[in-house]
């Protein structure tokens, strides 16, 4: 669920826009639900693969991703360079077709679409927001005409020009409409590509390192969009993102290593509360991501699991094989060359607790 946050932007969700985005969500919550999906669930992927094939080679950028994202969350993936995070997120807006496994989006197996069903789906289920945004813009039309563009060539354009100007609003870039875009700020550009990604009321919005080309301060302003978005629309959100501050500030981090989902954080709950004024920088510069969030590895459908590369070389695993042992209900894994303090630790243990045990 999103954080309560304030509003220091003063964005503003008019009724009107509220329920056309209410309804567009009712549509199609219904219908056949396969497998593991429920109501609740926005993207299930499972096992899922993607190969690049060119003249002679072949890149394995997913190799058995696995994640499951519920309507309403707020999603952070993490990843270093080449690791998936733009495949994956081009998967999900139907940009380009996986390779095997699962991939379920707002309960339509995207596997199963026609191309015509993918062009639907591009329209009607998701917004993309890239972090380059001559893709999202034209610099020779004003704000307001980039917003109604995508509005005209869908429905019609009935409204356009008030539906734009609330999605301005919305994104706190109304006093800008009529300026054009090489006359903004990137920041400003890409408050107005959110607009624009909202213009069909998706149900998902995707943003591929949003923050990339702007500073701290501007990145944090683009994110408090995203999160008053979340919070007002229940609007379901997954971004890419390299900024571990940002990432710091969102209820769910994902990290995905070697195209596979790796590890994730969660928010903690005392944690959130504190975070709750979304600009405080002090905050910030003090919460590692380690006093932030839980951390939680994906245990895939084989029983593999990838452990994060720091926590091996905290317990000092040099080698590729580690100890594996069941100790009062965990699994404990430890290094190698370690086995034999191990042994001696545990025996040391015993001898405590027998003397404790004497003592009483
Ligand atoms: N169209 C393509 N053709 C061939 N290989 C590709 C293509 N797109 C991506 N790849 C390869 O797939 C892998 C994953 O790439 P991807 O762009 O998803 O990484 P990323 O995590 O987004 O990286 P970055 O942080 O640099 O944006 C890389 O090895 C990349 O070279
Ligand atoms: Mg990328």
């Amino acid at each position: 669920m999103a954080e309560e946050f304030e509003n220091p932007m003063q964005l503003q969700l008019s009724n009107e826009l509220k329920d056309s985005f209410m309804k567009a969500y009712a549509q199609t919550k219904t219908g056949e639900l396969e497998d593991d999906l429920d109501e609740n669930t926005m993207i299930l992927c499972e096992n899922l693969v993607k190969i690049y094939r060119t003249k002679d080679t072949e890149v394995l950028a997913l190799q058995g991703l696995e994640l499951k994202i519920n309507r309403g969350e707020f999603v952070a993936l993490i990843g270093s360079s080449g690791s998936g995070k733009s495949t994956f997120l081009n998967m999900l807006g139907g940009l380009d077709r996986p390779s095997a496994g699962k991939l379920y989006v707002d309960g339509k197996d995207l596997f199963k679409l026609t191309d015509r069903q993918m062009v639907d789906y591009k329209q009607s289920t998701v917004g993309f927001v890239w972090q380059n945004n001559a893709r999202n813009l034209f610099p020779y039309l004003t704000a307001l005409q980039n917003v109604e563009l995508p509005m005209r060539f869908l429905d019609g354009g009935k409204d356009a020009e008030k539906r734009a100007l609330d999605l301005l609003n919305l994104v706190g870039m109304a006093h800008k409409k009529d300026s054009k875009l090489n006359q903004m700020s990137g920041g400003e550009q890409q408050r107005i590509a959110i607009a624009i990604a909202l213009a069909n009321r998706p149900k998902l919005l995707l943003a591929d390192e949003p923050t990339g080309s702007v500073d701290q301060k501007t990145a944090d302003v683009i994110l408090d969009v995203f999160r008053y978005l979340n919070k007002e629309l229940g609007i379901t959100i997954v971004i890419v993102t390299h900024d571990i501050n940002l990432a710091k500030k969102v209820s769910r981090v994902v990290m995905i290593r070697d195209g596979k989902t790796s590890s994730e954080r969660i928010m903690k709950a005392e944690k959130k509360q504190e975070l709750k004024g979304f600009m405080d920088e002090v905050e910030d510069s003090v919460a590692s991501a380690e006093d932030t969030h839980d951390e939680y590895a994906i245990l895939d459908r084989a029983g593999r699991i990838q452990i994060p590369r720091d926590m091996l070389d905290e317990i000092g695993v040099k080698s590729n094989r580690v100890r594996m042992s069941v100790e009062d209900g965990k699994i404990v894994i430890c290094a190698e060359e370690s086995q034999e303090e191990a042994k001696k630790e545990k025996h040391s243990d015993k001898d405590e607790t027998k003397h404790d045990k004497k003592k009483k």
